[in-house]
């Protein structure tokens, strides 16, 4: 590749940063299109993070990713934000106009296409959500915006799956309950969708979430964990006769609507998954 003056510089900040996927991704969407521009990953501490968002609105960065565990913060750093963005109180695209700074959150959006993409309707359906962190967040709200008539929430701790209610409540139908047998097992026969977000299943060994037999055949079921490719839950649900999406989608959908903010262009969405799966999981 060519690097000229006019080389167009984007980036992601987090910390640790060596992980994210996103250089190789972004970087393959600009190469596809033949775009001027480079996207590198700058590892930046808690205690640089006001400083490092002077520094890349001062270079020109034209825009970057912030990812863990920067979100939140990010959004007092930025000029404006976006609707999704201020109401989940996190950043993970920034946009640099002329030095002014847009903070916009396309993790709910990219979880929404990655569900159109795979031909699921939210409009009018029960959900079911387990976990209440940061990404718990985006995807209950996108759950919302898409329209479901219900929101189930299920946490192990119970005053923060209380918490977050309390914003997303003021969305839709939105209940919590606490991570307990008989309370998951009433729930489930209930659901028209269920979305795991918390990180159980990442690792090998795992104990199941919650009984996995009880997963009510014909379904869709969601898991946004997308290493390995095919989580316990997946692989229950998938004898179940269930719908199963994992993580990747999303993965893909937040970076390819960062992209689109950025360049206006539409973002080559195939060659990104591609670039992810050959990364993530070999040769496919
Ligand atoms: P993220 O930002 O990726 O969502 P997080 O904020 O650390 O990460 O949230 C992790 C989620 O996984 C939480 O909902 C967490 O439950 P708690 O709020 O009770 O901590 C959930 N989680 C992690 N390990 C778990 C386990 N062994 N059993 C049940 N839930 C678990």
């Amino acid at each position: 590749m060519k690097i000229t003056g006019r080389t167009a510089v984007y980036g992601i900040i987090g910390y640790p940063v060596k992980h994210s996927l996103s250089p190789l991704m972004q970087t393959s969407a600009f190469q596809e299109l033949g775009l001027d521009a480079v996207y590198v990953p700058f590892e930046v501490p808690p205690e640089n993070l006001e400083d490092a968002v002077k520094g890349l609105r001062a270079l020109s960065v034209r825009g970057f990713n912030v990812t863990v565990p920067h979100k939140e913060k990010v959004a007092q750093l930025v000029d404006y934000l976006t609707e999704d963005a201020e109401i989940l109180g996190a950043v993970n695209t920034v946009k640099n106009e002329g030095g002014e700074l847009t903070g916009y959150n396309t993790d709910a959006e990219g979880f929404l296409r990655s569900l159109i993409e795979e031909g699921v309707e939210l409009e009018g359906k029960r959900a079911l959500m387990f976990g209440a962190g940061g990404a718990a967040r985006a995807v209950g709200y996108a759950l919302l915006k898409g329209g479901v008539k219900f929101l189930n929430i299920v946490n192990r701790s119970f005053s923060k799956a209380k918490k977050m209610a309390e914003i997303l409540g003021r969305r839709g139908n939105v209940l919590v309950y606490p991570l307990k047998e008989g309370t998951v097992e009433a729930l489930l026969k209930d659901a028209d969708i269920i979305v795991n977000t918390t990180s159980v299943g990442m690792k090998e060994g795992d104990p199941q979430l919650f009984d996995y037999s009880k997963i009510p055949s014909g379904i869709t079921v969601v898991d946004i964990i997308y290493n390995p490719p095919q989580t316990p839950l997946l692989k229950a649900a998938k004898e179940k006769g269930c719908k199963t999406i994992n993580g990747l989608g999303m993965l893909v959908h937040q970076g390819a609507v960062a992209f689109e903010i950025w360049t206006g262009k539409k973002a080559p969405v195939e060659k990104m998954k591609k670039v992810l799966e050959e990364e993530l999981y070999g040769s496919v």
